[in-house]
């Protein structure tokens, strides 16, 4: 799949929703939590293979503010789970380039946690390699709910709140919208993820359950999305 693409042509901004392990654990008539922590390790290959492809910026939603809601038990893994590949993360920062951020309201998280993220970014953030963004805690909602009430903030003039002074506010700031958004699992829906910057972003649904998402599959991906015309809703004469 590799050979088939234009490695001068890659989209600069991926996102992918990483759905699934649900169903991947059921497959194997494992617990969910089997199937979360499948996925958490198939992020981890992924981020390295992709960063040291070259790669630039990499969005990945690991939990959404929807996701409360499902079973106290379930929540109480994921939450560890993304505390234990946090640690790893930062353990493994001394032999990576990828700098690593997280976006969504960290602030509902446990303190600890979020002292961990912190530190994660900090160490993180002069890394050169490519930019992950593990979206946790996010919703395109609030994100944008989150920027309107810092427009507030700033006493933005009516006048001077437009598409850059929100954008500006948005947990993505200074990034290009993302290009391509990836779902696995089959599901066709954006389920509250990026929904401002997706405007023009080129979707792509694959069968494959996140814990079996592979760098070759991202590449059929992109195989699919430069065979797409985007047209911004201009039109060639
Ligand atoms: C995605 O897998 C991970 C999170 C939403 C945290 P799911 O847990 O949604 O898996 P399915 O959709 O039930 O298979
Ligand atoms: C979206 O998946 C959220 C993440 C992948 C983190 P869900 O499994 O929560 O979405 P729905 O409920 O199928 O829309
Ligand atoms: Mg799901």
């Amino acid at each position: 799949m590799k050979n088939q693409i234009d490695m001068q042509n890659l989209p600069r901004h991926i996102a992918i929703i990483m759905d699934g392990n649900g169903r991947w654990a059921k497959k194997f008539f494992m617990k969910r939590s089997a199937g979360h922590r499948a996925g958490a390790q198939a992020l981890r290959r992924l981020v390295e293979e992709m960063d040291k492809a070259g790669f630039e910026i990499l969005t990945v939603y690991a939990f959404s503010t929807e996701n409360w809601k499902r079973d106290e038990d379930e929540v109480a893994y994921l939450m560890g789970l993304i505390h234990e590949y946090i640690q790893q993360y930062i353990s493994d920062a001394e032999d990576s380039n990828t700098r690593i951020r997280c976006i969504g309201d960290l602030s509902a998280l446990e303190p600890n946690l979020q002292e961990r993220i912190a530190h994660l970014a900090d160490i993180t953030k002069e890394k050169t390699g490519m930019l992950l963004n593990i979206a946790l805690n996010y919703g395109g909602r609030d994100d944008i709910l989150r920027a309107v009430r810092q427009l507030a903030a700033d006493s933005i003039p009516i006048a001077d709140i437009n598409e850059a002074t929100l954008s500006a506010r948005l947990d993505t700031a200074n990034l290009p919208d993302p290009d391509l958004i990836i779902r696995t699992s089959g599901e066709m829906r954006l389920s509250n993820f990026l929904l401002w910057q997706a405007a023009y972003s080129e979707f792509y649904a694959t069968d494959i359950l996140w814990p079996d998402f592979k760098i070759k599959h991202l590449y059929e991906a992109i195989t699919h999305f430069q065979k797409r015309e985007r047209r911004f809703g201009g039109r060639k004469s």
